[in-house]
């Protein structure tokens, strides 16, 4: 799944219940998908309790802990980056303790603590809750180390601190790992295997964003549409239920539905879909409820058969092509995005050419495309030579992200014209003047402030546009109808 996000965030001033004369300081951050984002928020959550109150100013903390992404070489760089200035920071703060989380902490385990002398605490995805036990053995002078990956962990039971939160929109997590072992994915190795959330915390959640006003969610997974929940357990060993279990189980088009039922004024999103798991009953869902936006993230990696095979995706580029059509026919103005890799090995031209002509095809909104980069422990990083020259990988790359830009481009042409709902989700980077919102294409538009506030939806007119945002005037409703 997942939008990798070059950015770090830090926490903010925590409001829970704290343990008294306890005060010590937090600083977290996050690398890699929305997943380690929502994560981090829960370990705040984990350790508010504990008594630490978050700060965003790296040398005073107390703890620091950063949640790490192993998807690609160059996030594992980045986060080793980060690792060198904790220890200058360390020079000045001795006490500092430093911990890492998240994906590198499971692939690299205690090997961690050779490598990085810097480091005290090794937590993988699904040990948060054993945090306060290994952070009273750091305090006691020792490392420490959970990797334990689990078959039950959903984090249900948690409520998240929303870590520098806009407000209006936030991501509810309903499953946890992956089970689709794509051979270039370090994900199912370092998330573990795939389980889902009890719908009753996710609607309890979700109760709880309403309630604080919360205008937007997006529910979150690895793997969103093989959502299923039976009780609890992994999604492998479903077979095993009981007939009753079986006959009451919620899958993804179900909770899409329960949710947009119950809450018809909140904008839903989801995230991410694997096309081959993508049914046509969450489409139908989708196209019966406004407040679903229109827009799906459906990777596809590549537009040739022989590729997906040797990627393992459990699809051909023609299934693809009827899922495309099917979404276009129930729900005509629906975005979709991709993932898109270059030079995976053995990736001759001709193969390239089949992932532009695909492109061609779908005319895709938006697109996250990457070069192949070999992740040690996968399927295709034991079994393949990593054989497509750095400059091949490159050259295709940058011919991928040509087409996706000239599709980009014509479709936010196409809005100009037309009048759109947005979200005002914060002021525009670019002028203090201009709110910044999204429609439920998931386009971004900036327009005039007027007396908006962040948080209302506003009917704008597209007037001009950019190659990643529109630009953009609210209408005043009253006098147009
Ligand atoms: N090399 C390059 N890109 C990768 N992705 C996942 N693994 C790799 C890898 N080894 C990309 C896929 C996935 C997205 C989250 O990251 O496109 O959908
Ligand atoms: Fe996504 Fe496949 Fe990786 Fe799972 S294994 S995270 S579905 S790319």
């Amino acid at each position: 799944m997942e939008k990798t996000i070059d950015e770090s965030v830090q926490g903010q001033a925590l409001t829970l219940d704290q343990k008294e004369g306890n005060n010590r300081k937090l600083f977290i951050e996050s690398y890699g998908c929305q997943m380690n984002f929502s994560d981090s928020e829960i370990v705040a959550s984990i350790l508010a309790k504990e008594g630490f109150n978050t700060t965003q100013n790296l040398e005073d903390a107390d703890l620091v802990l950063v949640n790490t992404c192993s998807i690609r070489e160059k996030a594992e760089l980045t986060v080793r980056k980060r690792l060198e200035k904790y220890n200058a920071v360390k020079k000045i703060n001795p006490k500092m303790k430093v911990g890492v989380l998240g994906c590198m902490a499971e692939r690299l385990k205690s090997q961690f603590l050779e490598e990085e002398k810097i480091v005290d605490l090794v937590v993988g995805p699904d040990a948060y809750k054993d945090l306060p036990n290994l952070i009273e053995e750091v305090d006691a002078g020792r490392n420490a180390v959970n990797v334990i990956l689990s078959k039950e962990e959903t984090y249900g039971d948690i409520s998240p601190v929303r870590l520098q939160s806009n407000g209006v929109s936030a991501f509810v997590s309903i499953t946890r790992g992956c089970d689709n072992m794509c051979t270039f994915c370090v994900v199912p190795f370092t998330r573990g295997r795939e389980r889902s959330r009890d719908p009753q915390s996710i609607l309890q959640e979700i109760d709880d964003l309403v309630a604080k006003d919360f205008k937007e969610i997006t529910l979150l997974g690895q793997n969103v549409d093989s959502y299923l929940w039976y009780g609890g357990g992994l999604k492998k060993d479903f077979d095993k239920a009981s007939d009753f279990q079986k006959a009451t189980a919620t899958n993804f088009a179900k909770l899409l539905d329960l949710v947009a039922i119950k809450y018809p004024k909140l904008r839903l999103r989801f995230t991410t879909s694997n096309p081959q798991d993508m049914t046509m009953d969450v489409i139908e869902v989708m196209a019966k409820h406004p407040n679903i936006c229109n827009y799906i993230h459906l990777p596809i990696q590549s537009g040739s058969n022989r590729i997906l095979k040797e990627m393992n995706r459990l699809h051909t580029r023609e299934e693809y092509f009827t899922l495309i059509d099917n979404i276009k026919k129930l729900i005509p103005d629906c975005a979709i995005s991709q993932d898109i890799i270059t030079g995976f090995p053995t990736e001759t031209e001709d193969d390239h050419q089949d992932t532009l002509s695909l492109m061609e095809y779908v005319k895709y909104d938006y697109g996250f495309m990457f070069a192949y980069s070999e992740r040690p422990g996968t399927l295709a990083g034991r079994k393949m030579e990593d054989d497509v020259p750095e400059a091949t990988k490159k050259r295709r790359l940058s011919e991928i992200i040509a087409v996706q830009r000239k599709h980009s481009e014509a479709i936010h042409k196409s809005y100009i014209g037309k009048t759109i709902e947005i979200l005002i989700e914060k002021e525009s980077k670019k002028s203090d003047a201009h709110w910044s919102g999204r429609n439920s294409q998931n386009i971004v538009a900036v327009f005039p402030k007027e007396n908006y506030k962040i948080g209302d939806f506003v009917m704008v007119q597209v007037n001009d546009c950019t190659s990643a945002t529109l630009i953009a005037e609210a209408i005043d409703y009253s006098e147009n109808n």
